[in-house]
């Protein structure tokens, strides 16, 4: 299985991710229980999938890190703290410390690769970086942490501001970022910015909602249509990606939306997140696909490529 450079980590990756958050939660949103995670992250190993990004949030470091346990020098795992309690006021730096050591414990672990600061939003990256970053760069020494990360919130910050100070100053080796072909501006605003200063990057929202629901698709886009980001004369409202289903080399529309993310510059591993191995499967095949055909991705940037307000949720 392909495998590409976590940015300049020396890590290597499969570029597929599974995510064990999102909407799916790997099939425990709905009451799924641990056994339907398990079931998925076997499947995922078995894939040949490497990486796998957690949080303390979503209720899946305990799962991940049992069914790991065996394969623990193999995967590289990727998890985050919050840094605001209940009514928004910054904790103090040693319980993101403690945050780290319940992780760990949860995980059964000594150690992750990735520790990420979660869904940080633009006016809160000043304070991450004075008062959290030192602290934490103590449990790297200590080898607790591989590697500092954060993770933007691309709902409330579509157009990536957090990240366009965050990557240049040289805290974190890695990044989350939302991208999707509905709103591709990290392809100008992000990706960039991570090449030129060595930061390996973790795709979410790829498919997220509307890249999965026919009517929050078209929902979008109606409301691109109406911001005047899309121009109605270049698409089907009633149907927005009719060129693209009907394609002979295009097997659906999430496939498409794998495809897409995978082959940006600057993209290192794209997350997938499902409760289904089936999707899983095919998730993980459509990230080893080749490139969208010339046509389509010309049209999709030619349609969305001005996007710069939605996320695709
Ligand atoms: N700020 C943050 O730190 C943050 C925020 C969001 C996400 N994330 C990370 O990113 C990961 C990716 O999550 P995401 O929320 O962006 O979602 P995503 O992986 O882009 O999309 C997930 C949605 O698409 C559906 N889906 C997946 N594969 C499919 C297929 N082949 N056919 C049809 N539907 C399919 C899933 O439902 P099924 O379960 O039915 O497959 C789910 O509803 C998360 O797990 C998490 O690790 C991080």
């Amino acid at each position: 299985m392909e495998q590409v450079a976590l940015g300049t980590t020396g890590l290597m990756v499969n570029p597929a991710g599974l995510g064990c958050g999102g909407y799916s939660r790997l099939g425990m949103r709905d009451g799924g229980d641990a056994s339907v995670a398990e079931g998925v992250i076997r499947k995922a190993l078995d894939l040949g999938v490497n990486f796998f990004d957690t949080a303390r949030a979503y209720g899946t470091e305990e799962v991940l890190g049992k069914t790991v346990q065996s394969c623990r020098d193999e995967v590289i795992i990727s998890t985050k703290t919050m840094f605001q309690d209940r009514e928004g006021n910054y904790m103090p730096a040693e319980r993101l410390v403690a945050s780290l050591e319940r992780s760990l414990e949860r995980m059964q672990t000594d150690r992750v690769e990735v520790f990420s600061f979660h869904g940080v939003t633009p006016e809160h990256l000043q304070h991450c970086l004075e008062v959290y970053v030192p602290v934490l760069q103590k449990e790297i020494e200590k080898g607790k942490i591989r590697h500092l990360g954060i993770t933007e919130s691309f709902m409330h910050d579509p157009t990536h501001e957090m990240l366009k100070t965050a990557i240049p100053s040289g805290a974190f080796d890695v990044v989350m970022v939302g991208f999707n072909f509905l709103n591709p501006c990290a392809r100008d605003e992000v990706f960039p910015l991570c090449i030129k200063h060595g930061v390996a990057t973790q795709i979410m929202h790829a498919v997220r909602r509307a890249l999965s629901n026919e009517e929050v698709l078209l929902e979008t886009v109606q409301q691109l249509i109406k911001s005047g980001e899309v121009s109605a004369s270049g698409i089907n409202a009633d149907d927005p990606l009719d060129f693209l289903k009907s394609h002979r080399d295009i097997a659906s529309v999430t496939q498409a939306a794998y495809r897409f993310c995978r082959h940006e510059p600057g993209v290192s591993v794209v997350l997938n997140g499902t409760g289904s191995q089936d999707h899983l499967v095919q998730n993980v095949a459509a990230i080893h696909e080749a490139g969208l055909p010339g046509d389509i991705q010309d049209r999709l940037l030619n349609v969305f490529g001005r996007v710069r307000s939605v996320s695709g949720d």
